[in-house]
């Protein structure tokens, strides 16, 4: 039974890190894969975007214990049977607390025995696909998903992709690498890219001197990207014709082959 992990993160706010995981997750579940999609974000940003109440999440499954049949709603009513998600509610906050205060308590392990029972979905032959959203921090939270993680993929918006952010996330794979984890960088994605800017190409061009063969194919700008989640749909089933769904199927086609799902 085969299972691979995707964290996706960047430390810079608003890059569309939660556009991304919930696109690839619901993409993912549409094509067969038993996705959990996970919010590692305190300020539990999928629910809404999905348009459902908080309500039990992580913290509830890596410190309460709680059964993972307890914490992961499934999104069949949203048409995705294959999807399930983890919330990330208010006390995520508290997780975040417990995580850099606890000596006794080791994130990465928690974390690990909290995602074991996922390891078992793949019924039907497809690799299980764990997807965690980050919150733009380095926190102890973020550090424990990318301490699981198979795979990070990097969303940026041009504008900051020069930034210290991408630097910083390189650095915590190699120094994860070194203490023995399993991580890899999957991608550096640009959204919110402005086909028309001069400097958005330039950006990407030095996007892709600096990461040779890891620039994923672009997500424009792109105002269905903005109104779906007031809906609580993924890109699919808001514009599944639309320039948006088209750039984030390019993505999704990418990351399957890239981690070989
Ligand atoms: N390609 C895009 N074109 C237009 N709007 C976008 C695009 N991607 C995301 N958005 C919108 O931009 C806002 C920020 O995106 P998102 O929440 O995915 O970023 P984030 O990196 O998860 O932010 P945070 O760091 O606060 O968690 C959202 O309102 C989202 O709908
Ligand atoms: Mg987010």
């Amino acid at each position: 039974m085969s299972v691979t992990t995707i964290v996706i993160a960047n430390q810079k706010g608003g890059v569309g890190k939660t556009t991304t995981a919930v696109s690839l997750s619901t993409g993912l579940a549409d094509l067969g894969y038993p996705t959990i999609l996970i919010d590692c974000d305190p300020q539990g940003n999928i629910a809404s975007f999905l348009g459902l109440e908080p309500g039990p999440g992580l913290y509830e499954l890596v410190v309460e214990h709680r059964r993972p049949t307890e914490v992961v709603r499934l999104m069949t009513g949203l048409g995705y049977p294959k999807l399930g998600l983890i919330p990330g509610d208010t006390a995520t906050v508290d997780l975040e607390t417990l995580l850099r205060t606890s000596p006794r308590f080791q994130p990465a392990q928690a974390f690990r025995e909290a995602l074991r029972p996922f390891q078992t979905n793949g019924r039907n032959g497809k690799t299980t696909v764990i997807v965690l959203d980050t919150a733009p921090s380095l926190s102890s939270v973020q550090v424990a998903a990318l301490s699981v993680a198979d795979w990070l993929l990097i969303p940026t918006s041009p504008e900051y992709a020069s930034e210290t952010g991408i630097g910083a996330l390189v650095k915590a794979v190699t120094e994860l690498q070194q203490a023995g984890a399993n991580l890899n960088l999957l991608g550096v994605l640009p959204t919110m890219v402005d086909t028309r800017s001069r400097e958005h190409h330039q950006t990407i061009t030095e996007l892709e001197a600096a990461f040779p063969g890891l620039v994923l194919p672009p997500v424009r700008r792109l105002i269905a990207l903005a109104e779906a989640p007031r809906e609580g749909k993924p890109i699919w089933s808001y514009a599944p014709k639309s320039e948006a769904a088209l750039d984030y199927a390019a993505v999704l086609k990418e990351v399957i082959s890239r981690a070989g799902l």
